[in-house]
């Protein structure tokens, strides 16, 4: 009797402790079976009418989620994709949990910078296209991917002014090439803090926070929009509480206000900031629409005056967010009264519709291509089509507020020729998403989906990438409208989890809106085969792209260059100061 309680009682306690470690559920049930991608095949067929919603779209939708759930690290809870394992459990072990969250890219590192505007960017769309969501059965899709990111986002944040903006180390992870089972660990994690703050991080995952609060809440940022059904006051809360505590930490450090690589070198290579005062006021504007408070949008109005914001860069991505700021002010502005005569709504609509009409003109910063992709010269050089969604996104989500009619056709019309581009109607006829079309890209430069483990050959080895990476947008063409679909080039072919996060926005408006059928039902197979560019390799005609070398740059060939150009600069130096000399003789004997 007594080892028979005691067994009960081992059970029931060994029972509370498993309940601990598994990781916080989904709120909406994930469907069983679950949903999985179909064959790249059936991409080109056509609907048979134009009813909504689409199956093609929804499709998408369903396949750029499904892409996130490739990306996961930690252990896996109802793991959907089957080449992929547990891995890195452990991360911060010692210190603190940091298992879980997303591998940013094609490699294995975890970096907090472009997931937070990631997840901001989602759930900025769910919060106006949630019928799109719900229409293509995938809601429950929508925030496991949301909670994965969110949850882990949590953990980086363990104390007020404590945030972990990288876990791995650059250098190494991007020097190791292989599966999921044996990424080189224990893993260093960076954080950033009171005494070394990272003001754009901390912004920019408290802008995460209180975005994702939004949707959580039940909050709408526009009265014609349905947000997605993710209502859960108890997580919007903490998702709040994370918010505040994070702007407050970005604004009020004690060390004042630093670009978070001065305080973590480490993630220099990857992912630096361009500067914060973008990340600050987009931070305080989603926690002002959070909190109902006009102080906060006033401080998102000194940020904006501060940074010269209204002459910043338009290209919107990862670093840059300047057009997304008055784009969400006016927003935030008509959709609460409570906070309309914070702000003069009039001049952020002119802020808005004059980045927004630049980029339709697509004569200023941004210009088109031959073949019709918006391409910002910086920006567009390391992942093309990324600005385009971006600014297509933008374009979708501002058109309802256009101060006049022909403006919001302009903006839709517009959006629609980046979203074909981005989807087929280009001059290589590929769709540039892994595996919704037999012309889709076959060699995404990913480390687990390659299946390859030896860093010289990502090419060849092995010959066919091991895995179908589905869903996953890749890094996009060259400025010439070329793509050589090789997985060692990582500017075209690299995935990463910023790169989809504005197509899925653009994929849930189409699947709320449209009943025709996304542009790459029309190609069949060979149609990319029909228009690849001459050559096995991509040529490095472009100086300031780089091209057909293994990435990362091997550290040898970074001295040979760093010697080279060390000397170019004394040689320069030297003559400089020759010239100086004699030039200086000659004016002295001239006077
Ligand atoms: C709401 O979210 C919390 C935190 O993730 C979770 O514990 C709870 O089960 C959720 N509530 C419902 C009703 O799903
Ligand atoms: C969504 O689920 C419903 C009910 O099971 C089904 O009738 C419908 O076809 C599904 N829609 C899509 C786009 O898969
Ligand atoms: C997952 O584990 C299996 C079995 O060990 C292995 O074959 C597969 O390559 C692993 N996946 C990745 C992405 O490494
Ligand atoms: C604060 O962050 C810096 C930079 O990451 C780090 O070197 C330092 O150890 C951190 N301070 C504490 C108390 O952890
Ligand atoms: C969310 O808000 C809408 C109105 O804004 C309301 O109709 C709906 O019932 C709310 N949902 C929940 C779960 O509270
Ligand atoms: C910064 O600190 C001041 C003074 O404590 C406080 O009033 C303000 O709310 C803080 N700012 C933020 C964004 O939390």
């Amino acid at each position: 009797m007594k080892a028979g309680l005691s067994w009960l009682q081992a059970a029931l306690q060994g029972t509370i402790f498993l309940s601990q470690l598994l990781p916080v559920v989904a709120q909406v049930p994930l469907p069983t079976p679950a949903w999985t991608p179909p064959p790249a095949s059936s991409g080109a067929v056509s609907s048979p009418n134009a009813n909504r919603p689409n199956k093609q779209w929804s499709t998408l939708l369903g396949e750029l989620l499904y892409f996130y759930d490739a990306q996961r690290s930690g252990k896996l809870v109802s793991n959907r994709v089957d080449w992929r394992n547990d891995s890195l459990t452990d991360d911060g072990k010692g210190y603190t949990d940091l298992s879980g969250g997303f591998y940013d890219a094609g490699d294995y590192i975890k970096a907090t910078f472009p997931l937070s505007w990631a997840l901001t960017s989602i759930c900025w769309g769910a919060l106006e296209f949630g019928n799109g969501y719900k229409d293509a059965n995938q809601t429950a899709y929508l925030d496991s991917t949301l909670r994965w990111g969110l949850d882990w986002l949590i953990k980086a944040h363990p104390e007020m002014n404590t945030l972990y903006v990288l876990v791995g180390d650059d250098q190494k992870d991007n020097n190791y090439w292989g599966g999921d089972q044996n990424i080189p660990s224990p893993r260093p994690a960076y954080q950033v803090n009171d005494t070394h703050p990272g003001t754009d991080v901390a912004a920019s995952a408290s802008a995460a926070f209180s975005s994702c609060a939004l949707l959580y809440g039940n909050k709408t940022l526009s009265s014609s929009s349905t947000p997605a059904a993710l209502v859960n006051t108890t997580y919007a809360r903490t998702l709040l509480t994370h918010s505040r505590q994070l702007l407050n930490f970005a604004v009020n450090s004690t060390h004042g206000m630093k670009q978070y690589q001065d305080s973590v070198p480490q993630i220099q290579d990857a992912y630096p900031s361009s500067g914060y005062y973008d990340d600050l006021a987009l931070a305080s504007i989603f926690l002002g629409a959070a909190d109902s408070s006009p102080t906060l949008l006033q401080l998102a109005k000194t940020y904006w005056d501060k940074g010269s914001l209204s002459h910043g860069d338009i290209a919107l991505d990862w670093d840059s967010k300047v057009a997304a700021i008055p784009v969400l002010m006016t927003e935030v502005l008509a959709s609460q009264s409570s906070l309309s005569s914070a702000q003069d709504a009039n001049a952020w609509k002119s802020a808005a519709e004059s980045i927004l009409d630049q980029i339709v003109a697509a004569n200023g910063p941004g210009y088109l291509t031959g073949g019709g992709l918006l391409y910002f010269d910086g920006s567009s050089d390391s992942a093309s089509l990324n600005p385009a969604l971006n600014s297509a996104m933008l374009l979708v989500k501002y058109a309802p507020l256009a101060s006049k009619s022909s403006k919001s056709n302009d903006y839709l019309a517009f959006a629609k020729l980046q979203l074909d581009y981005v989807l087929g109607n280009n001059p290589m006829s590929m769709p540039y998403v892994v595996g919704v079309n037999p012309n889709s890209p076959q060699n995404p430069h990913s480390a687990p989906a390659s299946g390859g483990s030896d860093i010289g050959n990502i090419n060849s080895s092995p010959p066919t990438e091991a895995h179908i990476l589905y869903g996953a947008v890749v890094g996009g063409p060259t400025k010439g409208d070329e793509f050589w679909d090789e997985r060692r080039d990582w500017v075209q072919t690299e995935v990463a989890i910023d790169y989809n996060a504005p197509l899925l926005t653009l994929a849930a408006w189409k699947v709320a809106t449209d009943g025709n059928d996304p542009f790459y039902t029309r190609l069949q197979d060979g149609a990319y085969a029909a228009n690849r560019p001459p050559g096995t390799s991509r040529p490095c005609s472009n100086p300031d792209v780089p091209c057909g070398y293994e990435f990362p740059f091997p550290q040898d060939r970074q001295i040979v260059v760093g010697v080279f150009l060390g000397l170019g600069g004394a040689i320069v130096l030297a003559m400089a100061g020759w010239y100086a000399y004699e030039w200086k003789k000659a004016s002295t004997k001239a006077a």
